[in-house]
């Protein structure tokens, strides 16, 4: 088959990203630019200023991916966007671009699922890796547990009933001081606690196995320190954050381990910004092992929001014959699978 370079644009949240990928793959250029600072400002992504930011920073992040890759608009066979799930102002930014972009270049489009890219940001660096697998994605959005029988097929096990695990990081570390983004500050002085300090809950739904809860979690934090509060105690920050951290970890692991003895897949794949956290790759690292299974993550570079995973997901679909017509609209809450 003949090589195919791929554009990807991201914009669904609070980073602006490009790339250019080739044959679904080879990464040639990966640009991110973060808006975190501005939004830790504010304790949290601001919305309109994402989109705003996007706004101005998108054109000059597309042309920085090209010029990084040594190519010019015309050598691109494939624009992919992400255009679901997200913040929808954010998600137009990228979409409008991506159209305008494709028509004036007279290219194909590929609409991508943000799911479904932070997913396939695996095959970047495992090139032999190929569905059927099991995969959990958590970010600061979802925590999915997925099965993902073939390209584009993905059957969904488990989610979460209410907080994301990336949600929870952010919240708890809020509470505590270490301010946005928690995922990784809580990572970080957690080596500094001790994850037995505090025993908090590990919750389990009974109508299904898979699904997750994460606010129970997040309200003991809170009564933990607001009962020390009350008697004039005092807390140390890292053993929080170590003991919050530890019962997050072992849902995460229970979980996917009962998956695994269901479904027996040769490989288990996490994906998304919280399956950057350094306790949690040991954990599951360990956890797969015993089991025998293979276990694949993408580097953090490819966990978090970036436009490599959204160029890879826009090759499958491209190569499955999906592409997108003028009419593609941002979808704020696109469910995975749906196109
Ligand atoms: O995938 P992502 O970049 O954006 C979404 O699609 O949501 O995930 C962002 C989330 C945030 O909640 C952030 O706190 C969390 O991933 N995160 C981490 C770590 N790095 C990022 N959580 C735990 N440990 C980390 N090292
Ligand atoms: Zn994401």
């Amino acid at each position: 088959m003949k090589d195919l370079f791929v554009l990807g644009i991201e914009s669904s949240c609070d980073e602006t990203a490009a790339s250019v990928v080739l044959n679904g793959h080879k990464v040639l250029s990966n640009v991110i630019s973060s808006q975190i600072d501005i939004h830790t400002l504010y304790g949290g992504v601001v919305p309109e200023i994402a989109s705003r930011k996007h706004m101005e920073r998108i054109d000059r992040v597309v042309k920085k991916a090209l010029a990084d890759a040594g190519m010019s608009a015309d050598d691109i066979d494939v624009i992919a966007v992400t255009y679901g799930p997200g913040l929808v102002g954010a998600l137009l930014v990228g979409v409008s671009y991506a159209k305008s972009y494709a028509w004036a270049y007279d290219k194909p489009l590929v609409g991508v699922h943000h799911i479904e890219g932070h997913i396939c940001a695996n095959y970047i660096e495992h090139e032999d890796l190929k569905p059927p697998f099991l995969s959990l994605v958590v970010s600061g959005g979802h925590t999915h547990l997925v099965n993902v029988a073939d390209y584009g097929k993905y059957e969904i096990l488990g989610r979460t009933r209410d907080d994301a695990a990336g949600e929870a990081f952010d919240k708890v570390a809020r509470v505590i001081g270490l301010g946005y983004p928690g995922g990784p500050k809580i990572d970080k002085v957690s080596y500094d606690g001790d994850p037995t300090a505090y025993a908090f809950p590990r919750a389990k739904i009974s109508e299904n196995e898979y699904d997750f809860s994460f606010s129970g979690l997040k309200s003991a934090v809170l009564n933990e320190l607001n009962a020390l509060q009350m008697k004039g105690l005092s807390y140390v920050q890292a053993d929080v954050a170590a003991s919050f951290q530890q019962a997050v970890v072992d849902v995460l692991v229970t979980h996917s381990m009962a998956a695994i003895d269901e479904y027996k897949p040769e490989c288990f794949a996490i994906a998304g910004g919280v399956a950057s956290n350094t306790h949690l790759r040991k954990a599951m690292e360990e956890a797969c092992a015993q089991k025998g299974v293979r276990f694949c993550m993408p580097s953090p570079i490819y966990c978090t929001d970036n436009a490599a995973m959204i160029a890879v997901a826009g090759y499958h679909e491209y190569i499955a014959g999906n592409t997108s017509g003028w009419d593609l609209n941002a979808v704020p809450a696109l469910k995975l699978g749906q196109r």
